[in-house]
């Protein structure tokens, strides 16, 4: 088991099985750019291996499917498929909507029983403003779909000044008459918000958040697990919500995640630029490769921030959040 010197370890393992997306969000992707995929991205046995050799080495309970958009990639069936083989707690999905009504029930059929669906408003117009791709009735329907399968859905929301501002107590409202717990996503510095100016006019912080939904509703906070991302409040007998506070409380002293990229990389922080390739890795006699892989993972582990957030130059797309 790789530890680094605060005690912290990897038990949460991302796997972004594309880069490519079917949005271009203003958060996450730079004006003029559009689709794009990894140049030379892991398949389908190969993302499988590598969680497999990350699984040897590390004590990985829970592992999250992202993207781009994972739907969208051609190994998203063989590598959910093939995750059966593990015993992971908890195996979750964070998608943006928008094929969800086609997958719905295949994604239920396999070991993933919680999803997390990306969704900044409920206004159609804004919707296209925002994610800059698809659109709000699908991924509203893609919801809808999801629980009549039975997955467990989140709503994340990055809220923006000139994005959502409205749209605080409407998302909340929704989930809430859907037993969907939403969450917040304080905006990151990420990509091409770390160094402009375009962050500090976006960024709302989690105490405007609160405040907004404190004209509306009582809310008081409860407990969550000790590396959890986020602060979870309860509206008594109305439902949950959350806040990832990224910028407001930063969570690095407990961050147990590691992430790999389909291009085969592995980010210990994202708040790092480092990256570390393992792809090398994944053709070899699983015995050599697993010294190899404990020795580059000390390396990993040794990028994390100690206690906060500072930004960076990766962009989501790439590393799935
Ligand atoms: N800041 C905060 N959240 C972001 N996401 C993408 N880019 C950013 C950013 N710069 C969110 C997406 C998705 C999740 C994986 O990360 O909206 O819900
Ligand atoms: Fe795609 Fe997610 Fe980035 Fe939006 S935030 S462009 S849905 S990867």
């Amino acid at each position: 088991m790789i530890v680094d010197r605060q005690g912290r370890y990897f038990r949460n393992l991302r796997v972004s099985i594309t880069a490519a997306c079917n949005f271009a969000c203003t958060y996450c992707v730079p004006e003029g750019y559009r689709r794009q995929k990894a140049k030379r991205p892991l398949n389908g046995s190969q993302l499988l291996q590598a969680v497999k050799l990350l699984t040897r080495l590390n004590p990985i309970e829970k592992l999250r499917i992202t993207g781009g958009e994972p739907l969208i990639s051609e190994y998203f069936d063989e590598f959910v498929s093939g995750l059966a083989a593990f015993d992971f707690k908890d195996v979750s999905l964070t998608t943006n909507g928008q094929f969800l009504v086609g997958k719905a029930a295949f994604i239920a059929s396999q070991k993933i029983r919680r999803i997390n669906v990306s969704l900044d408003t409920l206004d159609p117009v804004k919707f296209r403003a925002i994610n800059r791709g698809g659109d709000l009735d699908s991924v509203l329907n893609g919801i809808d779909a999801a629980q009549k399968h039975g997955l467990s859905v989140k709503v994340n929301a990055v809220p923006t000044r000139s994005g959502n501002l409205d749209q605080i107590v409407k998302l909340l409202d929704y989930c809430l008459q859907r037993n969907i717990e939403l969450r917040f996503i304080e905006l990151m510095k990420m990509g091409h918000l770390l160094g402009s100016s375009e962050f500090s006019n976006e960024f709302v912080s989690m105490d405007y958040l609160l405040r907004e939904i404190g004209n509306v509703y009582d809310f008081h906070r409860v407990e969550t697990a000790f590396d959890s991302t986020s602060i979870r409040f309860e509206i008594p007998g109305k439902g949950f919500f959350g806040v990832i506070a990224n910028e407001s409380q930063p969570f690095c002293e407990s961050c147990t995640r590691l992430r790999l990229s389909s291009s085969g990389y592995l980010h210990g922080c994202l708040s790092s630029t480092n990256k570390h390739y393992i792809a090398d890795l994944l053709e070899m006699p699983e015995n050599e490769a697993l010294g190899i892989l404990g020795e580059r993972l000390t390396h990993v582990i040794a990028d994390k921030q100690s206690t906060a957030f500072r930004g960076g130059q990766t962009i989501m797309r790439v590393v799935g959040g």
